[in-house]
C-alpha cells in the first residue's frame, strides 16, 4: 500500500530579525550571516505565542485548505523540541485549540504523543504514521504529523545568528498527492553524545556548535550507507558500474540549522561516495590538492576538530571541491531550491527539513520542471545525537498540490524588529498581553496560570 505525505502548510510568524541590522548589532561581518550562513532573516515569536500554537494554527490551515473533518483525522502527532511541560504533550494543547473552532470533543477519538529527540523526532513521527498506514490500521483515516520549534539560543552565543520559529503540518495518507515513501529502506544511525541539549529548566540550549556540525555529518553518512545497503538489497534500485546511488536520487533534502549546512553535508556526503569511483582522480587534479588525512585518522571528533592543520587543509579542500563545475551541478539542480525557505525565515530545528522539502518543491516547479516520479532523498539528524535517511517518490497528482505553493504568500506580511524589540522578546522583558500585532483567525497564548494548583496551565483563544 502507498503512504506519505499529501499536502503540507506552514506557519511561519511574522515577526523578524533582519541579518544585516543583526550583524551590525552584534560587531559581525554581515556577509558572514548572508553568505557563510546562508541566513537573511530570523522569524520569531510574538509575545503571545508558543510552539503549540504555531503548531494549531498549522494544523488549521492544512485542514481547513483540504477541507478535512476531524472524524477523517485519526492521528495528530506533534514533534517538537520545545516543550514547556515534562508531562502534559503538545499534541493536547492543539486539540484543545482545534476543538475551539471544531467543536468541542470533536477529535476525541484521535490518538497521538508528542515526539521528541531534537531536531529528528518528526522524521520518526511520519515513519511511525507512514507505518500504522501501511498497516491497514488507519481504515482510510488521515494522520496529521506537526513539527513545531522556535530555536531560540543565548543572547551573544555563536548560535544567536541561527535562530527562527515555525511549524509544519503534514497531512499522511494512503493516497498521497505528493510523496509516496519508499518502503523498507528507512535506515537510522544512534548515539549517545552532547552536541546540543538543552537540561530541565532551561530555556535555551547548551551548544558546542563546530563539534555538533561534524556529528551531523558522520551520523547522517552512517544513516546513508545503512540507507545504501537496504536499497541494493531490496532490489529498490540497480546502480550501475562506476556509478553511486547518489546518482539516482533527483532531489537532496537536508536537515538545515543554516541554509549552508544543508551544502556542508551534501559535500561530505558525495565526496565519500565519489572518492572509489573513477569520476574522482581528474577531480583531484582539478581541485590541485590531494584530500588532507587528520593526524589521527582513527581519533575522536575532538581529536579532529584539535587538528588544526587538518582542519585548515579540509576547510581549503572542501572550498576547492565546491567550487568545481562537477559538484556545483549537482548542488544547483539537486539541492539549492530546498534552501531558499530557509535563508528568508531562519532555523525551525524539527521543521527545517520540511521546509527545505517544501521549499525544494516550489522553486523546481517554479522553474518549470515535471517532478512526476522524481525521488527525493531526505538526510534528518537530531542532536544528542540520531540521523534518519529515507527517500520517496513524488506522486503524478503532485501538481495540484504544488501549483499554488508560494511561500511569501503562505507567510503573510512580516514585521521587522528592531533590535531592541527583539532584545526585549528574547530575555522575556514583555507580558503575553504586549504584543507586537493583533492576529486576525489565529490561534494566540492568552494566559499562563501562576497559582501553584494550576501553575503552567495554559489558556488560548481564537482571534476571529
Ligand atoms: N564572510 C563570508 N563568510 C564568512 C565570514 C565573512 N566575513 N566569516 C565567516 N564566514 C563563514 C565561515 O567560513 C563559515 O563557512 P564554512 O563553514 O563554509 O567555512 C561560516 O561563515 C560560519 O562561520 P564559523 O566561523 O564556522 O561560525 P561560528 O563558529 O560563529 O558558528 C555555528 C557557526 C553553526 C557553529 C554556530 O552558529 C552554532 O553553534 N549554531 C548552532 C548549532 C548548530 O547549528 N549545529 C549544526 C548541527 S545541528
Amino acid at each position: 500500500m502507498a503512504a506519505g505525505i499529501d499536502d503540507i502548510a506552514v506557519y511561519i510568524p511574522r515577526l523578524y530579525v533582519d541579518a544585516s541590522d543583526f550583524a551590525h548589532a552584534r560587531g559581525m561581518d554581515p556577509a558572514k550571516l548572508e553568505k557563510g550562513l546562508g541566513v537573511s532573516k530570523m522569524a520569531m515569536v510574538d509575545t503571545n505565542q508558543d510552539p503549540a500554537c504555531l503548531a494549531a494554527n498549522a494544523c488549521l490551515k492544512i485542514m481547513q485548505k483540504n477541507k478535512l473533518s476531524p472524524e477523517s483525522i485519526g492521528r495528530l502527532y506533534v514533534s517538537t523540541e520545545s516543550a514547556f511541560d515534562e508531562s502534559k504533550a503538545m499534541n493536547s494543547y492543539v486539540i484543545g485549540m482545534l476543538e475551539q473552532v471544531y467543536g468541542s470533543s470533536s477529535f476525541e477519538h484521535c490518538g497521538g504523543v508528542e515526539t521528541k529527540f531534537a531536531c529528528v523526532s518528526g522524521s520518526y513521527a511520519l515513519y511511525d504514521n507512514t507505518n500504522w498506514i501501511r498497516a491497514g490500521e488507519a481504515e482510510g483515516k488521515n494522520a496529521l504529523v506537526v513539527v513545531s520549534d522556535i530555536a531560540k539560543y543565548d543572547l551573544g552565543s555563536s548560535g544567536e545568528a541561527t535562530q527562527g520559529a515555525g511549524a509544519i503540518a503534514m497531512l499522511l495518507n494512503d493516497k498521497p498527492r505528493l510523496l509516496a515513501f519508499d518502503p523498507k529502506v528507512t535506515a537510522t544511525s544512534i548515539k549517545d553524545d552532547y552536541d546540543f541539549y538543552r537540561p530541565f529548566g532551561k530555556e535555551t540550549p547548551i551548544v558546542h556548535g563546530q563539534y555538533s556540525n561534524l556529528l551531523y555529518l558522520i551520523q547522517v553518512r552512517k544513516a546513508l550507507e545503512a540507507w545504501k545497503n537496504k536499497v541494493i538489497s531490496s532490489g529498490l534500485l540497480e546502480i550501475g558500474k562506476d556509478e553511486t546511488i547518489l546518482d539516482y536520487i533527483d532531489y537532496f533534502n537536508m536537515h538545515l540549522p543554516y541554509a549552508n549546512m544543508g551544502k556542508k553535508a551534501l559535500a561530505y556526503l558525495i565526496r565519500h561516495e565519489w572518492r572509489s569511483l573513477p569520476r574522482w582522480k581528474p577531480l583531484i587534479d582539478k581541485i590541485g590538492m590531494a584530500e588532507p588525512q587528520p593526524k589521527d585518522p582513527r581519533g575522536t571528533i575532538e581529536s579532529v576538530l584539535g587538528d588544526q592543520e587538518f582542519m585548515e587543509k579540509d576547510h581549503e579542500f572542501t572550498k576547492r571541491f565546491t567550487n568545481t563545475e562537477e559538484f556545483q551541478e549537482v548542488y544547483e539542480s539537486k539541492l539549492a531550491s530546498s534552501l531558499i525557505a530557509s535563508k528568508m525565515i531562519g532555523n525551525l530545528y524539527t521543521a527545517s527539513l520540511y521546509l527545505g522539502f517544501r521549499s525544494s518543491l516550489e522553486f523546481e516547479y517554479q522553474k518549470g520542471v515535471d517532478l512526476a516520479g522524481k525521488r527525493i532523498g531526505f538526510g534528518s539528524y537530531g542532536s544528542g545525537a540520531s540521523a534518519m535517511v529515507f527517500s520517496g517518490v513524488i506522486q503524478p497528482e503532485y501538481e495540484s498540490v504544488v501549483k499554488d505553493m508560494n511561500i511569501e504568500a503562505e507567510i503573510g506580511t512580516r514585521k521587522k524588529l528592531s533590535l531592541e524589540e527583539y532584545e526585549k522578546i528574547h530575555e522575556n522583558k514583555l507580558t503575553i498581553d504586549q504584543s507586537l500585532l493583533s492576529p486576525k483567525k489565529e490561534f494566540v497564548l492568552v494566559e499562563i496560570q501562576t497559582k501553584p494548583e494550576y501553575r503552567g496551565e495554559r489558556r488560548y483563544s481564537f482571534n476571529e
